[in-house]
């Protein structure tokens, strides 16, 4: 089974919110992350460990969190925003897939030959790269919109990301007009996957009403009592 496949069978089941595991350093990486894995069984459809948690981890123990998830039907995303040259990308992933991870965030300014290069390469072990597009960041419009060719950026980093094949685009739920748009574009052959909800000031109803397949969370549910409770409001 394809990534999107994975996560859409996943999101069936446990709904459409992936958690960011952005929770503080404590020296126990793994005790923490699977910990918050257990709280969240059967509310999110994936797990998105960015550059901060992989960091103080060996590969042994970053397999320990990944095998955690998916006995709890969660995907695993490495968001290391990969941008580098075609091979660096490819011996970088070719660690992330050994490690268990799904699929890899990118980064399109690498170019479109490279982001081709690494969409084929995660294809053929079935796994995924999501490209960045809109990042949801309050300065995301003075990159993203400014001109390429007479057009926002975030429309030749799109263009890239559908010829290139990835699986799914970044678009921050902080420009839902920019979601609107990109739906439009992708059509169904590319998921939107929204940071930016909550604690960012992005709204979880707006963005998928504007198009958005997946929303990504990290403080709304880490900070609460009952993230469980949280994530169910969310798309309540
Ligand atoms: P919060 O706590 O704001 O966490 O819910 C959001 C998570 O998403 C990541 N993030 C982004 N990742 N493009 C990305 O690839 C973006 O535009 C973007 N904005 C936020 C952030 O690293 C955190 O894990």
């Amino acid at each position: 089974m394809l990534f999107r496949e994975r996560i859409a069978e996943s999101a069936g089941s446990s709904g459409p919110i992936i958690l960011a595991a952005d929770m503080p350093y404590t020296g126990k990486v793994v005790q923490d992350v699977t910990s918050m894995i257990d709280r969240m069984s059967g509310c999110v459809c994936a797990l998105k460990m960015n550059f901060q948690l992989l960091l103080p981890l060996g590969i042994g123990q970053i397999k320990d969190i990944t095998y955690a998830a998916h006995a709890k039907n969660m995907q695993c995303i490495a968001d290391i925003k990969l941008n580098d040259i075609g091979n660096t990308n490819l011996a970088t992933t070719s660690i992330l897939w050994e490690a268990g991870f799904d699929a890899v965030i990118a980064n399109p300014i690498m170019g479109p030959e490279a982001l081709s290069e690494l969409v084929c390469g995660a294809h053929t072990k079935n796994n995924g790269v999501i490209s960045l597009c809109h990042m949801s960041s309050p300065e995301g419009a003075v990159s993203y919109e400014m001109p390429a060719d007479g057009h926002p950026l975030y429309e030749k980093f799109l263009g890239w990301g559908l010829s290139a094949g990835v699986d799914g685009i970044i678009v921050g739920a902080t420009f839902p007009d920019i979601i609107r748009d990109c739906k439009q574009r992708v059509k169904d052959d590319t998921d939107i996957f929204s940071p930016g909800i909550g604690a960012q000031g992005g709204s979880a109803k707006m963005s998928f009403a504007n198009g958005t397949n997946y929303a990504i969370i990290g403080r709304t549910l880490l900070n609460s009592d009952n993230p469980a409770e949280t994530a169910k409001s969310i798309l309540s």
